[in-house]
């Protein structure tokens, strides 16, 4: 087994840390409190080519394996998760879902601008009433012939009011369940589509979150995303692949909380040491590097899986559900080794807090996770 990084995922992960640095920190915690879009932070990494990131470079993209991907991202959320959440659905949701199930058509429309990062990407499946049940979908897709006309409501969609094209999901057969769903390219502009209130989060702030209303939306029959009924599956194969990019983001927030503790506990003075001195104190810190590390390898795994071509839906379930569980362990003891300072804005680590609590909740909640987890276990 080989745990050394190759030359060009170092020169990857070395490339985000740079930025994330020297630029990102620069106005992470006003874009935090006010909630603004990191515009300008997005038109600069898509130059350096982290908005097509694992895209084959013959649909434009940068052609980087899952490994530096994963890499990049984790070095991204040390700094700001609500950035990387970005990256994350338009990578690995909105790209990889048209690369691998789209047409030639679909990736010389919608890929390549896509992975230039000229336009950014959306994926819509839950709904108001089926978030975790995400199988419960209420939205319509009617089939006229050569298009479709789609009614419904979307929810907490990340990037609803910048990106331009979105991944709708919708049932077509409700009497087939899940499977008479169908997944749509739909253009944001299309006639018939609103958008909800920007929804005032938590953590991730900056990260632009809405709900999206269809109403009689005509979507072209050529916008449909693989076979009559391979919605429900290309949503399960896409947030499979989706959950590794969450799984290095919690894994960065935590890096992130656990280097500034670290940084914290060597020079805050109590008892007449370094805090970092204090059993109680270096004790943690142990126990957060483990976890991290425990968390990494997962993740890195699922990743390797993927770029493989072995199955990876287990792997990158138990990588998502535990980094994220760790991350907001790690990240409240960072806190707590902070004390009072660590309650207060400009430390990072509360923020770094209510960003890993969001990494428990989408994609996938922690117990969906369990669910796709155990499930696999039973059925071997
Ligand atoms: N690959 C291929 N097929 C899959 C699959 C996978 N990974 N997972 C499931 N399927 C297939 C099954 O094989 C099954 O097919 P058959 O009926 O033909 O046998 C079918 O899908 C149904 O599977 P289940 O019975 O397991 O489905 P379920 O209804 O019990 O749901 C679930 C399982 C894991 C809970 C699923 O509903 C789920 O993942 N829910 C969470 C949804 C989610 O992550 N939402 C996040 C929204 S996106 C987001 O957050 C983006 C953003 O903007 C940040």
């Amino acid at each position: 087994m080989n745990f050394e990084l190759t030359e060009e995922q170092l020169f990857v992960r070395d490339a985000a840390r740079e930025y994330a640095q020297r630029e990102l920190i620069k106005d992470v915690l006003e874009r935090d409190e006010k909630a603004i879009f990191p515009t300008q932070h997005i038109k600069n990494l898509a130059e350096l080519g982290f908005m097509g990131m694992m895209v084959d470079p013959k649909y434009d993209g940068t052609g980087m394996d899952g490994i530096s991907y994963v890499l990049a991202i984790e070095e991204f959320s040390k700094v700001d998760a609500a950035v990387s959440v970005i990256l994350s659905v338009h990578n690995s949701l909105a790209c990889f879902g048209i690369e691998h199930f789209g047409t030639e058509e679909q990736k010389e429309k919608y890929l390549k601008p896509l992975a230039r990062g000229e336009i950014t990407g959306a994926f819509l499946l839950s709904e108001p009433e089926a978030g975790s049940d995400a199988s419960h979908q209420h939205t319509r897709a009617e089939d006229k012939g050569d298009h479709y006309v789609i009614n419904g409501i979307k929810n907490w969609i990340t990037s609803a009011s910048v990106a331009s094209v979105y991944l709708v999901m919708a049932q077509t057969h409700p009497e087939k369940k899940h499977h008479g769903i169908n997944a749509f390219i739909v253009e944001k502009d299309t006639p018939g589509i609103t958008l909800g209130p920007h929804e005032d989060k938590m953590g991730m702030r900056s990260s632009d979150t809405h709900s999206v209303m269809f109403d009689n939306v005509i979507v072209p029959k050529e916008n449909r995303i693989g076979e009559d009924g391979f919605g429900f599956t290309f949503a399960m194969k896409a947030l499979e692949s989706g959950r590794i990019g969450i799984a290095a983001q919690a894994v960065g927030i935590a890096a992130g909380a656990f280097e500034r503790a670290l940084a914290y506990s060597k020079e805050r003075k109590a008892f007449g040491t370094e805090i970092a001195n204090h059993q109680s104190i270096a004790f943690k810190l142990s126990d957060m590097a483990v976890k991290i590390e425990n968390a990494r390898n997962l993740c890195l795994k699922a990743a390797w899986l993927k770029h493989n071509g072995k199955p990876f839906t287990v792997a990158s379930a138990m990588a998502k559900q535990y980094a994220a569980d760790m991350a907001m362990e790690v990240t409240t003891e960072a806190v707590q080794i902070h004390g009072g300072y660590g309650y207060v804005r400009e430390y990072h680590v509360e923020r770094l807090m209510r960003e890993a609590k969001l990494t428990q909740i989408y994609e996938g909640t922690s117990e969906v996770q369990k669910i796709v987890i155990s499930r696999a276990l039973l059925r071997d």
